[in-house]
C-alpha cells in the first residue's frame, strides 16, 4: 500500500449521513487537538496495543529519514486507554490529510470510562503499508527517536508528549515508557 491513505480514507465509510462521528485517539490525538470537537472523554478499546513501529515520513522525519511514530498491533486480552472525541464529520476531511501516512481509519467498540459503549472510528497503520517499520529492541527504537525530526518538529517531543498526556489520563503504558527510560539519558548526551 502506498504512504499517503488520504483519498483511500475518503473512500472508505460515508459519513455524510451522521451528525456526528466518534474518534478514538491513542498516540498524538491525545495531545494534539488541533480540531473542533463536540465533546471527549477517556476510553478503551480491547484487543489492541500501542508501538512505536511505524515510519514518519512528513511529521517526525523525512522520506530520506523517517522518524517513529505509534500505530496499534493486534494484541489479544489487552486494553488500550485514549482519549474519544465526538466531532463532526467535516472534521475528518482535517485528520485524513493530518494523518496521511499510512493509516486507515477502522470504526471499532469503546469503552468508556463510565460504562457506557459506542463505536468509534480509530486510525491504524497496518504491517502492508509501505512506511511500516516494525518491532526492535526499545533502546534501538530510543535511539532512532533520539535521532528523528521532520516538520512537526522533534521526535522526541512526540514521546514525551505522549508520556505526559497518558499520565494525564491515569495510564502508564509499558511500551512508551520503557522508550522514554532509553530515550532521557541520550537527550541529555545531546544538550
Ligand atoms: C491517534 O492518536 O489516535 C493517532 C495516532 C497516529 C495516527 C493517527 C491517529
Amino acid at each position: 500500500m502506498s504512504h499517503d491513505t488520504s483519498s483511500l480514507n475518503k473512500q472508505r465509510q460515508d459519513l455524510s449521513a451522521y451528525e456526528s462521528v466518534w474518534l478514538f485517539g491513542y498516540g498524538s490525538l491525545i495531545y494534539k487537538v488541533d480540531f473542533p470537537y463536540l465533546e471527549r472523554k477517556p476510553a478503551s478499546i480491547t484487543g489492541w496495543s500501542r508501538r512505536f513501529w511505524q515510519g514518519s515520513h512528513d511529521h517526525r522525519g523525512t522520506p530520506e529519514s523517517p522518524g517513529r511514530v505509534l500505530t496499534l498491533i493486534e494484541t489479544p486480552g489487552e486494553q488500550c486507554t485514549g482519549m474519544a472525541y465526538r466531532v463532526s464529520p467535516e472534521v475528518f476531511e482535517h485528520l485524513d490529510h493530518r494523518e496521511k501516512n499510512g493509516y486507515l481509519r477502522f470504526f471499532t467498540p469503546m469503552q468508556f470510562n463510565d460504562g457506557h459503549q459506542a463505536d468509534g472510528l480509530v486510525y491504524i497503520a497496518s504491517k502492508d503499508n509501505a512506511a511500516f517499520l516494525g518491532d526492535a529492541p526499545l533502546s534501538d527504537i530510543a535511539a532512532h527517536i533520539a535521532r528523528s525530526r521532520g516538520p512537526s518538529g522533534e521526535n522526541s517531543e512526540y514521546l514525551l508528549k505522549l508520556s505526559q498526556g497518558l499520565r494525564d489520563l491515569g495510564v502508564v503504558d509499558p511500551h512508551v515508557e520503557g522508550i522514554r527510560q532509553h530515550l532521557e539519558p541520550l537527550l541529555k548526551g545531546q544538550e
